[in-house]
């Protein structure tokens, strides 16, 4: 019987604004529909910008980072992996470049999610995640070469109005054991770095890298950069936030919480430092970033045969 009246199919995702998503030249760019937008470079899986809905850019990158593939991306978020820093000697990862292969490979994009925020908010799809693929047959030769093991990463990029989360799942595909070190290197954009402190950090362990790795303990609840900075902040709680605040309000223009991230990298290249990187411009820029690293760079993470780990941070800008 034909009902004339019987209930049409409603045409639910298509009156509800929905997340765009491209990708193009290897780029993948994702807007929300109130405005919000992320890119992605698929070399690097790097993060190369986050605006908010007012179009203002959070993240730093150097005017003359090279965006061709031919060396890491200067800005936004290089992922390392799986080694932070220069490697150390006769270790598994002894052969591969400062920070490993991740931030200096082609990634593949596996896709795109978005949030089931119907009944939540009418006004659209509030979130998408995009995620990244990595896995030993796509590594060049060289680095194939200079890391024996197989593995696969999967690195998703998690936008919503409020946030940018970043989270990393390894994976051990092969039948030995691999230690593993990683970090999200994210640089900031800030206005003024004589107006920025950092906080969370009082009465934690760090080594000092512009001190002959020198341990110390931090004093201050609220740290200034006035200098060349480059420490490793350890055995954080990752569920208390790092803020980045300014000193002008005292309020917080970032905060960052992370999962399996028990330490983080502060670092800012400061005057010398800046004019001797060839990718970083203006030589006067490094007064407009800041580098907040969540990692776990502290000793190694063993992955057994088969398993996985997942970490990651999640950043939350003042609104
Ligand atoms: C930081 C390190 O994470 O990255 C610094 O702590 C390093 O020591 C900085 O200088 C930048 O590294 P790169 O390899 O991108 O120049």
């Amino acid at each position: 019987m034909d009902r004339s009246n019987k209930p049409s199919a409603i045409g639910v995702s298509a009156s509800i604004p929905q997340p765009s998503v491209s990708l193009r030249d290897n780029i993948v760019e994702a807007t929300l529909p109130s405005g919000e937008s992320v890119t992605i470079y698929l070399y690097g899986a790097t993060v190369t910008s986050w605006k908010l809905a007012n179009g203002k850019e959070q993240l730093f990158v150097s005017e003359t980072a090279s965006l061709d593939g031919s060396k890491p991306i200067r800005g936004g978020i290089p992922v390392v992996f799986p080694v932070f820093g220069p490697p150390p000697k006769d270790h598994a990862t002894s052969s591969l470049p400062q920070h490993g292969f991740a931030r200096n490979s082609t990634w593949e994009f596996l896709g795109k999610s978005s949030s089931e925020s119907l009944g939540k908010d009418r006004t659209g799809d509030n979130s998408v995640k995009l995620d990244f693929g990595l896995s030993r047959p796509m590594l060049t030769e060289e680095f194939q070469k200079a890391w024996a093991y197989d593995f696969g990463l999967v690195y998703s990029v998690t936008l919503t109005k409020e946030s940018l989360e970043t989270s990393l799942q390894v994976q051990n595909k092969g039948s030995q054991n691999f230690d593993f070190q990683v970090l999200m290197h994210t640089y900031f954009k800030i206005d003024d770095i004589a107006d920025i402190r950092v906080k969370s950090l009082e009465s934690k362990t760090y080594v000092d890298k512009t001190q002959n790795a020198a341990v110390i303990t931090e004093t201050s609840p609220a740290i200034e950069i006035n200098k060349e900075t480059d420490r490793v902040y350890q055995s954080l709680d990752p569920k208390v936030p790092i803020i980045v605040s300014s000193a002008t309000d005292d309020k917080p223009i970032f905060s960052i919480t992370r999962e399996g991230l028990n330490d983080v990298v502060v670092w800012n290249p400061w005057i010398e430092k800046a004019k001797g990187m060839a990718d970083f411009s203006p030589d006067e820029a490094f007064k407009n970033m800041i580098c907040v690293e969540a990692g776990s760079v502290v000793g190694w993470q063993t992955l057994e045969a088969g398993d996985f780990w997942e970490g990651g941070q999640t950043i939350r800008p003042r609104l």
